[in-house]
């Protein structure tokens, strides 16, 4: 992932900053329509993980849609050159504004979470002369295992409607008139490496499709979410998450009628294995009984260990000396801004380069300006000349 060239570049840059490596972006987006859109499935790359606009570009062209949880996420996506026909906008809490530039554009679908957000919704696509398309966001109450942070799908969760309502729910719809079912939707947590949750999720999906259905109502879009995780530990060798399996899963286990698509929401398994965070250490120092290393990245770069405790993989790019155990710590006045406690890496001294990997999801959006930090400009690997060998 790092040849010496991109290392070279990597000098001549102001750090920290983002690297972004379009190979393993594109290798992904191979394997995503080899084993999913192949088989007819749609799938929305959820622009909340990255939203830099080259990236996007390159999702677009591959045949995916966008998946939007606000109206900046919605302007973006069609900015990126997105139809408005490919656009789903998710959200728990979707301001008036941000739904009326939806059905200004007319996008696909506007996933619904709530009873309220459906009488809202109505109200505003009549006051517009619009026909909403919607799917019913269904908290299914099933475990994600994952952090707690980013489980979605239980039922002390915030989101969804829950089964106990849907009853009433679908009773109501037809009196609103300015909306349209079209589909179901789920989404149960992100970050999540098992398989198990994936199949209960497609259980609890086959007999609401069947109960909805049973009531008169048509739908052709079955929308189970995202979530599908990657290999934090081993960056290099699952630079590609196993679509295969994955898309296999739902083929094995999710019954679809004739008139009926899968649709995905994908968002870390499509760009996070792509990003690098890429950070110079500042200084070293002795503390009474570890060794940190000061790094000019923070917890405003990169707020997941901080806020998840999530583990990324540190490479030390200009330094192959032996390996020292390390607390790798950023510039911020708050322990929570330390990247990995106790990791071993060859000994590094003041302008050494280190990469913080898999951070291409969740990442770059989720930076601050908190202390008045600075945001340096991406780099992508297209932008460094490297001789083919
Ligand atoms: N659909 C919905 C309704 C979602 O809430 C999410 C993510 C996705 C799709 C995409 O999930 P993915 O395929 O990326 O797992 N900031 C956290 C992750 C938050 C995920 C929020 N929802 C992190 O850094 O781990």
């Amino acid at each position: 992932m790092f040849p010496s060239e991109v290392t070279d570049f990597f000098k001549n840059q102001k750090t920290p900053f983002y690297y972004y490596d379009l190979d393993v972006l594109n290798a992904t987006l191979e394997q995503i329509k080899k084993y999913g859109l192949s088989k007819g499935y749609r799938v929305h790359f959820a622009l909340k993980s990255n939203n830099q606009p080259k990236i996007l570009e390159i999702i677009k062209a591959s045949g995916l849609g966008a998946d939007c949880v606000s109206g900046g996420e919605i302007q973006r996506a069609i900015n990126s050159g997105f139809f408005p026909n490919e656009i789903a906008f998710a959200g728990v809490g979707k301001s008036d504004e941000e739904i009326e530039l939806g059905l200004k554009h007319d996008i696909f679908c506007f996933n619904c979470e709530s009873p309220q957000e459906l009488e809202v919704l109505n109200e505003l696509a009549e006051q517009h002369g619009k026909q909403a398309r919607i799917a019913l966001r269904i908290n299914p109450n099933v475990e994600a295992d994952t952090h707690k942070y980013i489980t979605t799908g239980l039922n002390e969760n915030k989101f969804g409607i829950n089964e106990s309502e849907l009853d009433l729910v679908l009773d109501k719809l037809p009196e609103l008139e300015n909306l349209e079912l079209v589909g179901i939707h789920f989404h149960i947590g992100s970050q999540i490496e098992k398989f198990d949750p994936f199949r209960e999720l497609c259980s609890k999906a086959n007999s609401l499709n069947e109960h909805i259905e049973s009531k008169g109502f048509k739908l052709t879009v079955i929308n189970v979410g995202g979530g599908f995780g990657i290999n934090y530990e081993h960056p290099n060798d699952s630079s590609v998450p196993d679509f295969e399996k994955f898309f296999g899963l739902f083929e094995e286990n999710i019954e679809l009628k004739n008139h009926q698509q899968l649709h995905f929401e994908l968002g870390r398994s499509v760009i996070g294995q792509s990003g690098s965070l890429i950070t110079k250490v500042l200084y070293t120092k002795k503390g009474i009984s570890k060794n940190f290393a000061i790094v000019d990245a923070g917890m405003t770069e990169l707020i997941r260990p901080a806020l998840y405790q999530a583990a990324h993989r540190i490479d030390v790019l200009t330094s192959s000396k032996e390996e020292k155990i390390y607390d790798v710590v950023g510039p911020i006045c708050e322990s929570s801004d330390t990247f990995r406690k106790d990791v071993s890496i060859p000994e590094v001294e003041r302008g050494d380069l280190i990469a913080i990997r898999s951070a291409g999801a969740y990442g770059e959006v989720m930076r601050s300006a908190y202390n008045l930090r600075e945001a340096n400009p991406s780099v992508y690997s297209d932008e460094i000349l490297i001789p083919k060998t």
